[in-house]
């Protein structure tokens, strides 16, 4: 692979991995002035990423370049719109510096699908910048930026497990159960963000946040599959009944809990085994026919920058899939 400006090859300066996330739990407390939500939610990484490769430049020019796994039809814009190049413009203004970067962008998470994944490509490109033009911030430092960029970005910062309050940015990192077997299915449609937040039911009775974060501080993930739950969920599938069918269909193969994650319109699932998840995926693909199916964990801290990874490594690690797409 090229990197994006065609000049002769050189190995990428840094290679980082950006996870999908799922939600736990969310609760929408109250809509606010700015009108955005008062969000209450716990997310976990996932062991499905996107790739990013980055090359700084000797001048200012800042280019992203972006290769979709086949099947994906995002058509992704590589323009200052995409999160990668905003964030690397954010930077630069908060830094007060003038640096310049070829990203190279390996899309495999889908968007409008309540994974995160373009907030956490505008995270790992934070930290890949920080890194690269040797600004040296704390991670502290780097979410102020990243709340800039949007409300899920914070997170993806350190990534693994959290408490994320305020419209999202303010977070609490908890240890989390880890290694989770997940499915998630990703039906052939997206759901908009602000339109899943317009349709949210803000006269239910709440729920009992404190007995969520107990749980998922105790060891017994039954427990905290119990407790789960989505705000969001009955806004979505208000929007796109598709989302409540899939959600039924998916409960059938009897995981250990069903939600849909974030804004949607992916749906996750967890079970005791991969092999669990798997059977389920093979059973579901029959039956949910517009769906993609992928299997993989929840983990508990992304790739630390320094894990830089050669080129060799880099196109070894892009030839097989982490993950098991069925
Ligand atoms: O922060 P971000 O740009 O990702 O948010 C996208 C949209 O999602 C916002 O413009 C808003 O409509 C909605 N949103 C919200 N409350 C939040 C986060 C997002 O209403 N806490």
């Amino acid at each position: 692979m090229d990197q994006p400006t065609g000049q002769a090859y050189r190995p990428p300066d840094l290679v980082l991995e950006a996870p999908a996330k799922i939600n736990w739990y969310l609760e929408v407390i109250r809509r606010r002035e700015d009108g955005y939500h008062e969000l209450e939610t716990v997310m976990s990484t996932l062991r499905w990423a996107d790739e990013l490769r980055f090359w700084r430049r000797a001048d200012q020019e800042l280019r992203l370049h972006v290769v979709e796994q086949p099947g994906l039809h995002l058509n992704l814009s590589n323009g200052p719109d995409n999160l990668v190049i905003r964030s690397l413009q954010k930077l630069r203004e908060q830094a007060n510096i003038s640096g310049g970067m070829d990203v190279l962008l390996m899309k495999r998470l889908p968007l409008q699908a309540g994974l995160g994944g373009g907030s956490s490509d505008a995270a790992t490109t934070l930290r890949a910048a920080n890194h690269l033009w040797n600004l040296n911030w704390d991670n502290e430092q780097l979410e102020v930026v990243a709340s800039q960029v949007g409300s899920d970005v914070p997170f993806f910062i350190r990534g693994g497990s959290a408490l994320c309050l305020g419209r999202g940015e303010q977070i609490i990192s908890l240890p989390g159960p880890t290694g989770v077997p997940c499915l998630v299915i990703c039906p052939n449609f997206g759901l908009s963000t602000p339109a899943v937040f317009k349709h949210v039911d803000l006269q239910q009775p709440r729920w009992n946040r404190e007995a969520f974060l107990t749980a998922f501080n105790g060891k017994s993930l039954l427990r905290v599959t119990q407790r789960m739950a989505n705000r969001l969920q009955s806004a979505a599938e208000a929007i796109n009944p598709r989302i409540a069918l899939i959600h039924n269909t998916v409960a059938k193969t009897k995981p250990l809990v069903t939600q849909m994650t974030g804004s949607g319109s992916c749906v996750f699932a967890f079970f005791r085994t991969q092999r669990e998840a798997q059977r389920a995926g093979a059973w579901l693909s029959a039956q949910l026919r517009d769906c993609r199916f992928v299997v993989t964990e929840t983990v508990s801290r992304r790739n630390q920058i320094g894990n830089h990874r050669s080129k060799n490594q880099a196109d070894e690690r892009s030839r097989r899939s982490p993950e098991g797409i069925l």
